[in-house]
């Protein structure tokens, strides 16, 4: 490869060309060397804004000595000396064959490590590429093996570079000639703390002609791009044409993706210009116009040069091809580097030879704003030595840096600022973005539940994550991370600004520091659907105010195992599972956060079984604190059921403990009498005084008419809330047993059918066959129909038709013994297919469920009661039925219609009121 990428590899050129137009601005450092003979050789921009230097010093022609210096520049203007000390083997130091560069390479490696890339040896069989990786105060962080070099023409062939990503997010790509047509690369995880990484994706493509040039850039959603030249005229590196009669150049794009299949090639130029030289510069765009390549066309046997621009997307359709009229002097021979800057628009900076030892000279620096129309030069100091084409960088914020030389100790830094092409970033580092709520360095109250992001375009979300951190020294604490398809985002009408609901959970810690990442393509222009750069950590950050915690008492909650949870729980040794505990209970605390020491130990095991699948309940004390400035035992139990419920984007679904806790479950305190008597207060007043109220009116109707069945006081309001509880139990509770679900609806529904059923038979017979009941209901028809209905809760309201209560003529329906026997009768089914069953559904649900509540324990409490009275009064019902029986053999009286028709008297009535209360 002759150009690699947007990197050169020539030591020294003069500047001569000055455009006296351009008029920006300068910020210099000047720094003095101990020793003679330092060269910057690379600048190496980070994103906490400080810049590794790379120098170089060269012993003769083709050789440095094999030795890596770097100078760190810090924001506050201080300059660290470092040094990596590592037996690099002496031939990385040194050209190899005819090239002019050295096979060490540095690259930045995110967020502060240094990559070097190096050949361990030049013995045939072993030689290989590894990538040293170093901190930047030069303690050597990992050695890690990469690929071997590959053997071509019987000698290595040593042309690997890396890449690495514009965002913090990603890794690096490594691509080098397996042989000169074949170009191999992988793309490699970010590395770990320990400095570890391995490949995520790789793959080859192909080249036309031997050691041809290709591109190869990071995208905007975490891909590197690859622009290849597949011309069928075979080139040699002297520009002489092998076959001139094939002449069709083709200029492919491919999409590198971590994790995922390659996209391409997509073909993004063709021509059928015979013999035509095209060269191609390529790189992202900063904003949401995509990407772009500078085709750069030289017909042969012309001294002509004809420049285009062709923007293409990821989806690789080309957007738009422009041909610039102006071809910023470029001739036959020159070398062009190609930026995009950060506040949109490019930087073409074109460097011709000017002696026979491949010194080069910065002829012109160009720039071009976003649709590659020219804009202006940039203008830099005359007559400067400069040492590199490397040393020439950008800052994120649109900033320009330079390093040149003054002489054999002194070297100097020249900052410039460079045209903004879209308006000014507001400190997010992402030009995209307009504002955000809250602002960068704003105080938020711990209430707060929405946050806001408003861009300068209308967006949509895409794939990735917008996650929202606690700062942490050590550690980022994450609290809610959401993708774009989370139903917690939602946009303005313009589609400029994207609300995002927050957990109650999320910012829980008062006077604490909280930043918000949004990765590379969790939004996308709603335009171009083209991904969106994102907000790396530490720019959009604020703090929580002040909150005094009130004194809360220590407390116990339930977590529930899933059930592949419960399975691996019960998988583990008795010493594993002891392990797991402690694990979770860390985690947990990790999750919340608190202080480890604010959770107590946690205990195993109470099986739910209430599911198909049984699931471990675990039980976690948490202990209060008196520190004000610390969460309490309620806003913790509070915190965690939320956590725990919106597992999938909180912490709890990234630890490996955590994770298997069952979101449906949350976190629930577990209740001691009192906590019962307390959370149940206003339900038992309220039952309490409805019990005295009933009682007063019992009272009241028993001294008016003290013959009176007065107990159907008691039994009306009982039946009546029977019904409200079961409806109330199907529909809250019913689901938490899916066992009992089906059978509590048949067991509510058949019955109340068979009832309703029987109620009007009973009635519509009664009327028949009555005379003096026919007489009653004529004049109260409305109170016999609701009794009907009512009936099919339970039979026996029809008795209280009949109860003559307080003495009101309302209840005082004349109904004969027949209708009584077979009211008996049927509420003596209802009993089987009713009560028991009922009764027995709310006994399972209580063996089965691990929470019980309110509602299932009134369900449980009335229907024991009716279940109960039931069985007492059928008994009674019972004895004076065969004492009546005897009586009425003995008298020899035949059952006939006359019975029927007999009314009940007050002596009876007073019998029954003792059992059918
Ligand atoms: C570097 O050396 C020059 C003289 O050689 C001196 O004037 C200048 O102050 C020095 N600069 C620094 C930063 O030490
Ligand atoms: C850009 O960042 C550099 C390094 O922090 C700083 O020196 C420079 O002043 C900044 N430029 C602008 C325009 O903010
Ligand atoms: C340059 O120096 C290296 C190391 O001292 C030596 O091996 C090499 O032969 C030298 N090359 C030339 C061209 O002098
Ligand atoms: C500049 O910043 C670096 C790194 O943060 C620190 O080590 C150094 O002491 C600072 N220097 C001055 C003069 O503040
Ligand atoms: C480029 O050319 C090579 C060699 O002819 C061929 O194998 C390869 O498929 C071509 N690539 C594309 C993208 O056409
Ligand atoms: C260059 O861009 C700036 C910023 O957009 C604009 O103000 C200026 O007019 C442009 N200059 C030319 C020559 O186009
Ligand atoms: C962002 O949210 C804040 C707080 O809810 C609200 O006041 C503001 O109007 C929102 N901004 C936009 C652009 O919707």
């Amino acid at each position: 490869m002759n150009l690699s990428g947007t990197f050169f590899y020539f030591v020294t050129f003069i500047l001569l060309f000055i455009n006296p137009l351009s008029i920006y601005s300068y910020n210099s450092i000047l720094y003095n060397e101990t020793e003679p003979g330092f060269k910057v050789y690379r600048l190496i921009p980070y994103r906490d804004d400080i810049l590794v230097i790379r120098l170089i010093k060269p012993i003769n022609e083709s050789c440095i000595e094999p030795q890596m210096d770097f100078r760190i520049l810090y924001p506050n203007r201080t300059i660290d000396v470092i040094k990596v000390d590592y037996p690099f083997p002496e031939y990385n130091f040194c050209f190899f064959g005819s090239e002019t560069y050295y096979r060490i390479d540095v690259e930045r490696s995110f967020p502060n490590f240094i990559s070097i890339l190096y050949v361990n040896s030049t013995d045939l069989s072993s030689a290989s590429y590894y990538i040293l990786l170093a901190s930047r105060t030069g303690k050597i962080i990992s050695n890690t093996y990469i690929a071997p070099v590959p053997i071509i023409n019987g000698e290595l062939y040593a042309d690997g570079y890396l890449y690495s990503h514009q965002s913090e997010e990603f890794g690096f790509i490594f691509s080098y000639y397996e042989t000169k047509t074949i170009v191999a690369w992988s793309y490699f995880s970010q590395p770990d703390i320990d400095g570890n990484f391995h490949p995520i994706n790789y793959g080859k493509f192909y080249l036309q002609n031997p050691s041809d040039y290709y591109s190869l850039f990071p995208g905007m959603d975490g891909s590197f791009v690859i622009v290849t030249k597949n011309s069928t005229d075979i080139q040699t590196k002297s520009n002489k044409f092998i076959n001139p009669s094939e002449f069709t150049t083709k200029i492919y794009v491919y999409f590198v993706r971590p994790t995922m299949k390659v996209d391409g090639p997509f073909l993004l130029y063709q021509s059928a210009i015979p013999r035509l030289k095209v060269e191609f510069y390529c790189d992202t765009a900063y904003t949401s116009t995509g990407d772009m390549c500078i085709l750069i066309m030289k017909p042969h046997g012309t001294t002509e040069t004809h420049l285009m621009k062709i923007s293409f997307q990821n989806s690789g359709s080309v957007s738009s091809v422009n041909k610039f009229a102006n071809t910023m002097g470029i001739k036959s021979g020159d070398d062009i580097m190609f930026n995009y800057m950060y506040y949109g628009g490019y930087l073409v900076r074109i460097f011709r030879k000017v002696d026979s030892n491949n010194n080069r000279l910065m002829v012109q620096g160009i720039i071009l704003d976003n649709d590659g129309n020219y804009n202006g030069t940039w203008n830099y100091p005359q007559n400067l030595i400069l040492p590199a084409e490397n040393s020439v960088t950008t800052y994120r914020n649109g900033t320009m840096i330079l390093a040149y030389h003054e002489n054999e100790y002194t070297w100097k830094l020249l900052f410039t600022d460079l045209p903004r092409f879209i308006p000014d970033g507001y400190g997010y580092d992402n030009p995209n973005i307009k504002a955000t709520y809250p602002s960068i360095n704003s105080n938020i109250p711990l209430t707060t539940t929405n946050i806001n992001i408003t861009y300068f375009l209308s967006v949509t979300a895409s794939a990735n994550y917008i996650s929202i951190y606690q700062y942490n020294e050590d550690y980022p604490i994450l609290r809610q991370s959401i993708s774009g398809n989370s139903p917690l985002l939602s946009y303005s009408s313009d589609n400029m600004t994207i609300n995002i609901k927050i957990l109650e959970s999320t910012f829980n810690q008062p006077n604490s520091l909280y930043y918000v990442v949004i990765d590379y393509n969790a939004v996308k222009d709603w335009k171009s659907n083209q991904p969106l750069m994102g907000i790396e950590r530490n720019h959009w950050k604020f703090n929580t105010t002040n909150y005094q915690e009130i004194f809360a008492g220590d407390a116990v909650g339930q977590l529930s195992l899933t059930i592949e949870g419960t399975k691996y729980y019960e998988s583990l040794s008795s010493y594993d599972q002891g392990r797991f505990l402690s694990q979770l209970r860390i985690d947990l605390a990790k999750s919340i956060p608190v202080d480890n020491n604010r959770l107590d130990d946690i205990k195993c095991c109470i099986y739910d079984k209430s599911q198909q699948f049984p699931k471990i309940i675990l039980s976690l004390p948490i202990k209060s604190t008196t520190s004000q400035n610390e969460r309490n035992v309620d806003n913790i139990i509070k915190d965690l059921d939320i956590l725990v419920k919106e597992k999938e984007i909180t912490p709890i679904s990234r630890s490996n403990t955590t994770n298997l806790l069952e979101a449906s479950f949350g976190f629930r305190r577990t209740r001691n009498f009192l906590d019962d008597l307390n959370s149940f207060k206003y339900h038992l007043i309220g039952i309490v005084i409805g019990v005295i109220i009933l009682g007063l009116l019992y009272v009241y109707a028993k001294k008016r008419n003290p013959r009176g069945k007065n107990f159907a006081i008691f039994k009306f309001p009982l039946i009546i809330s029977d019904l409200i509880l079961s409806i109330t139990f199907i529909l809250n509770n019913g689901k938490n047993v899916p066992q009992l679900f089906i059978p509590s609806i048949i067991f509510f529904i058949i019955p109340m059918a068979i009832s309703f059923m029987m109620s009007i038979i009973i009635i519509l017979r009664e009327i028949k066959k009555n005379r003096y009941f026919y007489g009653w209901f004529k004049n109260n028809t409305h109170i016999a129909t609701l009794f009907t209905i009512l009936a099919s809760i339970d039979l026996e309201m029809l008795n209280i038709l009949s109860s003559q209560v307080a003495g009101v003529m309302l209840f005082s329906a004349p109904i004969s013994e027949k209708m009584r026997l077979y009211i008996f009768l049927g509420s003596f089914i209802g009993f089987f297919i009713d009560d028991i069953p009922r009764f027995i559904i709310q006994v399972l649900y209580r063996k089965l469920v691990v929470n019980y509540d309110i509602i299932p324990f009134l369900t449980l409490l009335t229907s024991s009661i009716i279940l109960a009275n039931n069985i007492i009064s059928r008994i009674y019902h019972a004895i004076v039925y065969l004492r009546k029986k005897r009586r009425i053999s003995l008298m020899n009286i035949i059952y006939d219609s006359n019975v029927e028709k007999s009314i009940t008297v007050p002596q009876i009535t007073k019998k029954k009121s003792r059992y059918s209360m």
